[in-house]
C-alpha cells in the first residue's frame, strides 16, 4: 500500500469568478455548498493522524470561505503546512495578503486565467485582470511561496509563452502547467474533445518547449494527461531529465485524498460527481480509514477507475509512469481512435525483454 501524500479539502463551491471551462461548473458555484468548520477541523485532525505534512485548501474559491482564517490557524496549530489553490485576486489588497501571511500560509498555487484584460474577462466573465497583476506583484514581495498555474486548452495553447512573460514581469518565476480536462458528461452535458484538438495542444507545447524552458529558466512542471506515446520521445526525455514532467496523478497512483464540502471522499478534484465514501460515516480516523481504503469494494472501484485503456499498455515500458493517461480522455474518444489517427505509437514503447 502506498502512503497518502497529498490531500485537498474542498471548502466551498462559491467563487468570485465564473470560468467557462471550470470542472466545478456542475455545482453552479452555489454558496450553500460550504464545508462546516467543525467537519473541516475533524478532517484536518484525521490528516494529522495519517502523517500528512501539508493540507491544500481548494474550492470554489477558498478566499471566499467565511471561516478561512479560523481553518488556517487550526491547521498551523497542528504543525502542518497550508497551501491555497486560488485565483488570487483578493491578494491585490496588501492588507489581506499580510493577514494570511501572518497566519502562516506556506504555499499559493495561483491560477492564471488570462494573458490580457480581454482574455481574462472572456475566460472568467469578470474584469479582474488588473487585480490579478497586482496580486502577483504583492505575492512576489511576500514570504509565501507562490507558483503560477495555467490550464492549457485548445483556445490558449499558443499563448503559453505570453503567460510566462506576463507572470515573470510581476516577479513570479515558478510555473505549473496542466491540460484542460472535461468530465462534463458526468453532469449530463454532451461535449466532445476530439483527438485532433488534443494532438494540436500536444504539438503546440512541443513546438514551444525550448522557449518555455528558456523563459522559465527550466523552472516549470507540466502535468500531462495523455498516454505518453502521444509525445515526441525526445521532448519527454528532456523534460524527465530536468524533472519538468508529471506523467501520472494521485488518482492513478492512489496517493491522494480529496474531500468535498459535505465530507464525501471523491476520486479527483475534477470528478466531484463520484462519491467513494463519507467522513464520519464510512471512516472517522486512520484505523477505520485504512480498513475502508483496503476493502474489496474500494479495490474494485479503483481497479475500474485506474484500468489501462488498452491491453497493449500493459506491455509498455512506460506503464508505471503513464498509467494510460487521464480518465477524462476516454469520455471523448477511445484508444483505437488515437491509434487510427496516428496520434500514438505504443508499439515503439513495448518492452521487448
Ligand atoms: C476549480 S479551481 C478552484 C480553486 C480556485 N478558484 C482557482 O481558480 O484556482 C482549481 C484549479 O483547477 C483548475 N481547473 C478548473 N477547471 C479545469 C478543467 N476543466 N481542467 C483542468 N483544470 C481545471 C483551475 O484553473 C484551478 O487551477
Amino acid at each position: 500500500m502506498k502512503k497518502i501524500q497529498n490531500v485537498w479539502l474542498t471548502i466551498n463551491r462559491n467563487c468570485n469568478l465564473r470560468c467557462k471551462w471550470c470542472y466545478a461548473k456542475g455545482k453552479k458555484f452555489d454558496y450553500r455548498f460550504s464545508m462546516d468548520i467543525n467537519l473541516a477541523k475533524n478532517i484536518v485532525e484525521f490528516f494529522k493522524e495519517l502523517g500528512i505534512e501539508e493540507v491544500a485548501l481548494i474550492g470554489g474559491e477558498p478566499t471566499c470561505y467565511h471561516e478561512l482564517e479560523n481553518l488556517i490557524q487550526y491547521i498551523k496549530n497542528k504543525n502542518m503546512k497550508v497551501c491555497l489553490i486560488t485565483n488570487g485576486i483578493l491578494f491585490s489588497d496588501p492588507r489581506y495578503l499580510s493577514k494570511l501571511e501572518k497566519l502562516g500560509v506556506d504555499d499559493i498555487n495561483f491560477s492564471i486565467k488570462g494573458w490580457s484584460r480581454e482574455s481574462y474577462k472572456n475566460n472568467t466573465g469578470v474584469d479582474s485582470y488588473n487585480q490579478m497583476l497586482e496580486a502577483l506583484k504583492n505575492l512576489s514581495k511576500s514570504k509565501i511561496n507562490t507558483m503560477a498555474s495555467f490550464v492549457i486548452s485548445d483556445e490558449n495553447c499558443e499563448k503559453i509563452t505570453d503567460v510566462i512573460e506576463l507572470v515573470t514581469s510581476c516577479g513570479i518565476d515558478n510555473f505549473f502547467f496542466s491540460f484542460e480536462n472535461d468530465f462534463s458528461v458526468l453532469d449530463g452535458i454532451e461535449k466532445t474533445y476530439d483527438v485532433k484538438t488534443l494532438m494540436k495542444i500536444v504539438k503546440s507545447f512541443e513546438n514551444q518547449y525550448s522557449k518555455i524552458d528558456e523563459l522559465t529558466k527550466g523552472n516549470f512542471t507540466l502535468h500531462q494527461t495523455l498516454p505518453l506515446c502521444a509525445w515526441n520521445e525526445e521532448i519527454i526525455n528532456k523534460m524527465r531529465k530536468q524533472d519538468q514532467i508529471q506523467t501520472s496523478c494521485m488518482l492513478l497512483q492512489r496517493t491522494g485524498l480529496v474531500f468535498d464540502t459535505d465530507g464525501s471522499l471523491i476520486p479527483c478534484n475534477s470528478i466531484h460527481q463520484v462519491k467513494l465514501g463519507t467522513f464520519n460515516k464510512d471512516f472517522k480516523d486512520s484505523e477505520t480509514f485504512y480498513q475502508y481504503w483496503e476493502s474489496d469494494s474500494m479495490m474494485k472501484i479503483y481497479n475500474k477507475l485506474c484500468a489501462l485503456p488498452d491491453d497493449i499498455c500493459s506491455k509498455c515500458k512506460d506503464d508505471t509512469v503513464c498509467g494510460g493517461g487521464c480518465l477524462s480522455n476516454w469520455y471523448h474518444f477511445n484508444f483505437n481512435e488515437l491509434l487510427d489517427s496516428n496520434a500514438i505509437h505504443p508499439n515503439d514503447k513495448i518492452d521487448k525483454n
